[in-house]
């Protein structure tokens, strides 16, 4: 071999460590980073990948799910985040468990009443009135009202007409009113159902609102749309990441440079654009500090302007089903002076409208608590809150049945998480005064050439449609569609 050649094979050599040096480094400049891999993250970088996007998901918490998180239960699973597809038409997450086939099933939430001394309440009344109650006020009064105030008024109406008797036991109307009143909270995620306003945009989709993924599991969705369910080969274009919390986005207005992406572990990632999906609760707390420089004015007033909630389950299995089997749902309604007394030291305890069990596991129940009751409860200690749950239980059921110790207790703690800071948003009664929040939200931080560089998306920048998972799903296709030209956006099989 020539000294010529030497030096050739030398410089390709050095020019090969180079070109593999530079080709990870190149494999690591992205077209869009994804920040958080719940509902809305997902679906966006599914959406881009399928485009044959390079898209990367960085993901603070160890799995893939966000505020939807299956976890085994017994012998089946339970939800300990979202739990029903609310709707069908036009749903996409409806259509895609359907499309691929994923056995979903119906659940009756009519509820069986337990009254706190025991005895047993009149199911035909109370279903009635919750049903009324929960569509008196979706025509709403022309001034905004809080929602209590307008629901009261409209169902002491329709009593006097349909239920006159009621009226002269003032105790029981105190008593159905807060009853209802935990009803709504926990639908709203909310302390009050005077927290909430008549003004909300929130619209049902058409159909079954309680579509529940029982065995399935909600974690079925993912993998739907990253393409691995039935083994599927994933989405060639979509690189994730576990265990990386963001801590900070560089971005610039100029359209020659990209945003830069750090995390907490000192790795950072490079792109052209950014797709932002935590929570409000998570931005409302470290907005400030996460984007350099930081967020403009309109931006930040939306953060704190939108209101976020909380709804916690408490999950119990038990060493086999004891309840009775003509409900799925069971309606805690406290009589006026056994209330009192509780309520003094354990307010939280009086502040849970009742118990479900789920369609996942055959022999687990779940308590539902919303607000500030629920932010009690994730900072009491497990034996003080299983113990004072089974009191609860054997309070309203136990009469006449023995209600066994449970073999399991598992909950949620959504305000805690660092991830989350809460459940979902609601509408609250200040919401009126700000009509462009979510909107706001919505709209992407664009450089001085009118190029988005960091867009939303997530449940909260959904004006319609927020607090679910198909508003989460339609919110990361409506970014990931921003980044695309028309003819890209896909008629996905998988979307
Ligand atoms: C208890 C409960 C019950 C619910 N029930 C229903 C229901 O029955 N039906 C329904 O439709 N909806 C329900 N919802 C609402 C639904 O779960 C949410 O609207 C939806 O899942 C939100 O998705 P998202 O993508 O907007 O947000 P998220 O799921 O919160 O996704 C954001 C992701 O960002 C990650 N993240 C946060 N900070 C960082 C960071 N610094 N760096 C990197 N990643 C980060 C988070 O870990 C998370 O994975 C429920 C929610 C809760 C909590
Ligand atoms: C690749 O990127 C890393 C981290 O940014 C850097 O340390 C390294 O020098 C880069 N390699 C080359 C060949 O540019
Ligand atoms: C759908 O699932 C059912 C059983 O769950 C199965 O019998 C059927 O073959 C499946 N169809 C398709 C198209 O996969
Ligand atoms: C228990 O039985 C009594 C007597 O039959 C009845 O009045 C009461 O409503 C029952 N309670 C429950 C929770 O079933
Ligand atoms: C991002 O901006 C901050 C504040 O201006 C700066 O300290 C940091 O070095 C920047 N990080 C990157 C990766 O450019």
């Amino acid at each position: 071999m020539t000294a010529a050649w030497l030096v050739l094979v030398a410089i390709l050599s050095a020019n090969a460590v180079y070109a593999a040096s530079v080709g990870e480094n190149q494999s690591t400049m992205y077209d869009t980073i994804v920040v958080g891999m719940g509902a809305s993250g997902t679906s966006a970088a599914s959406t881009l990948a399928q485009a044959g996007r390079r898209v990367l998901v960085l993901e603070a918490q160890n799995r893939i799910g966000g505020r939807v998180c299956t976890v085994p239960f017994g012998d089946g699973v339970v939800e300990l985040g979202a739990e029903w597809i609310h709707g069908q038409v036009p749903s996409t997450v409806y259509d895609l468990a359907i499309k691929n086939n994923v056995s979903v099933i119906s659940q009756d939430i009519s509820m069986d009443v337990f009254l706190s001394d025991g005895s047993k309440g009149d199911r035909a009344l109370i279903n009635d009135l919750v049903d009324f109650a929960l569509q008196s006020c979706e025509d709403p009064p022309k001034e905004p009202q809080p929602l209590g105030q307008c629901i009261t008024n409209r169902l002491m109406d329709y009593i006097r007409v349909h239920h006159p008797d009621l009226l002269k036991d003032q105790d029981f109307l105190t008593e159905l009113l807060a009853f209802l009143d935990l009803v709504i909270d926990n639908y709203e995620a909310t302390t009050s159902w005077n927290d909430i306003t008549t003004e909300s945009k929130y619209r049902e989709l058409d159909g079954d609102q309680h579509i529940s993924w029982h065995k399935n599991g909600y974690k079925t969705l993912f993998e739907i749309l990253l393409n691995t369910y039935n083994n599927g080969p994933g989405l060639p274009t979509l690189e994730y990441k576990l265990n990386k919390e963001v801590t900070q986005i560089n971005w610039s207005e100029d359209p020659s440079k990209k945003v830069v992406v750090t995390c907490k572990d000192g790795s950072s990632y490079t792109a052209d654009n950014v797709i932002v999906t935590v929570s409000i609760g998570v931005l409302k707390e470290r907005h400030a500090t996460m984007f350099s420089p930081m967020l403009p004015h309109w931006k930040t007033k939306s953060i704190d302007t939108i209101s976020m909630g909380l709804m916690d389950k408490i999950l119990l299995l038990f060493p086999y089903s004891w309840w009775p089997k003509s409900s799925t749902f069971f309606a805690f309604v406290w009589r006026r002076s056994e209330k009192k007394k509780i309520e003094e030291r354990d307010r939280w305890v009086t502040q849970i409208f009742g118990v479900s069990t789920p369609l996942g596991s055959d022999r687990a129940m779940t308590v539902w608590t919303s607000g500030d009751a629920a932010k009690t409860i994730e900072t009491l200690p497990e034996d003080v809150v299983k113990r004072k749950t089974m009191e609860l239980l054997r309070r309203f059921m136990g009469a006449n049945v023995t209600v066994p110790e449970p073999v399991e207790m598992i909950r949620s703690s959504w305000y805690t998480n660092p991830y989350t800071r809460g459940s979902y948003t609601y509408d609250h009664i200040d919401s009126p005064l700000h009509p462009n929040a979510r909107a706001d939200l919505a709209q992407p931080i664009t450089d001085s050439a009118g190029v988005p560089r960091i867009l939303f998306a997530g449940e909260a920048t959904e004006a319609t449609h927020f607090s679910t998972v198909h508003g989460a799903v339609d919110s990361g296709r409506r970014e990931a569609a921003r980044l695309l030209p028309k003819s890209d956006v896909c008629n996905c099989p998988f979307l």
